[in-house]
């Protein structure tokens, strides 16, 4: 009886842990700032020349607040991209490119073991080939930091897709020796075990992460959480359309926002991958998401 109530009162706290902790990222979050950070995915995929004098087209007149931008690249068989850049004068700016065939990617994936890269969380589990793929542009991404100097700057880390596992990992590691201030992904996918969220989680404890999903983007549903514990880090933003909206805050593993629908109904709907808030993470200078659904489509 005793144990009962405790455990009710356990679950009801715990429930109040989550509104509270909902409703205060709700009130972080910051829609023209996600914006930003799409037009950003852009310029994971301009030209290095081009980027070098911030003269792409639209993205980058989207963007006045990136300078100096290094491009990070492995042209290797991982194909990985990244950026890093000052954001506004008085922060850095770390960045990945996503992956188009994500999807196959995942469902076909000989990567998708776990590893255990990190000696500070022997327990942390993270998949393979997301931590190749960050370890490929690991070296070149803190050799250009430094040259920007950001280890006195605040770090904004984002990524859609693959790069958003990618910058779940950098953040991680970069937390080491730079300040994360903020952190947002588009359509990323699981990245590791429990052990590995608790530690992201106690990390990023003085950072703003948001893992934003838009409607039935079926990247965010894989790996599957049955399949060898895989875990979301953080609670999701959810969009219930590909266009701008009114975003839902649903702590990792509650049902309301992605979690209603499954992984194979969301198969049917991989062009909402390309589809975030009216914008388009895929394709350059493309001011049109891939498809308009969702709440006011159908
Ligand atoms: C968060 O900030 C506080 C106050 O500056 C600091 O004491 C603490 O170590 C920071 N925590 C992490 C995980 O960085
Ligand atoms: C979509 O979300 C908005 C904002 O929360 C809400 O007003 C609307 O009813 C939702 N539409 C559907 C079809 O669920």
């Amino acid at each position: 009886m005793v144990a009962t109530f405790t455990a009710f009162v356990g679950a009801w706290l715990a429930g109040l842990h989550w509104a509270s902790a909902t409703s205060a990222l709700a009130a972080r979050f910051d829609q023209g700032l996600a914006e930003k950070y799409l037009w950003i995915q852009q310029l994971t995929i301009m030209p290095a020349a081009e980027l070098a004098r911030m003269d792409c087209g639209l993205a980058c007149e989207m963007l006045p607040e990136v300078a100096q931008v290094h491009v990070t690249e492995d042209s290797g068989p991982l194909n990985t991209r990244g950026l890093v850049a000052t954001y506004g004068g008085d922060d850095c700016l770390v960045s990945f490119k996503g992956s188009t065939s994500i999807t196959n990617y995942l469902l076909g994936d000989f990567d998708i073991l776990l590893d255990r890269p990190f000696s500070s969380c022997p327990d942390c589990r993270v998949h393979k080939g997301f931590y190749n793929s960050w370890r490929s542009l690991q070296d070149e991404t803190q050799r250009a930091l430094e040259d920007l100097g950001c280890d006195k700057k605040p770090l904004r880390v984002s990524g859609h897709s693959l790069g958003g596992a990618m910058a779940l990992l950098a953040a991680f590691q970069l937390s080491e020796k730079y300040q994360i201030k903020e952190i947002y992904t588009f359509g990323q996918p699981r990245v590791g075990n429990e052990a590995w969220v608790n530690a992201f989680e106690a990390r990023m404890a003085n950072a703003s992460f948001f893992r934003v999903v838009s409607y039935m983007d079926p990247v965010p549903h894989l790996p599957p959480s049955w399949l060898m514990g895989y875990r979301h880090v953080g609670a999701e933003v959810w969009y219930n359309t590909t266009s701008l909206g009114s975003p839902a805050f649903c702590a990792a593993g509650q049902e309301d926002c992605s979690g209603q629908f499954s992984v194979l109904r969301c198969l049917f709907h991989t062009c909402d991958h390309c589809s975030y808030l009216g914008l388009n993470p895929c394709k350059p200078n493309d001011p049109h998401p891939a498809c308009l659904q969702g709440a006011g489509y159908r």
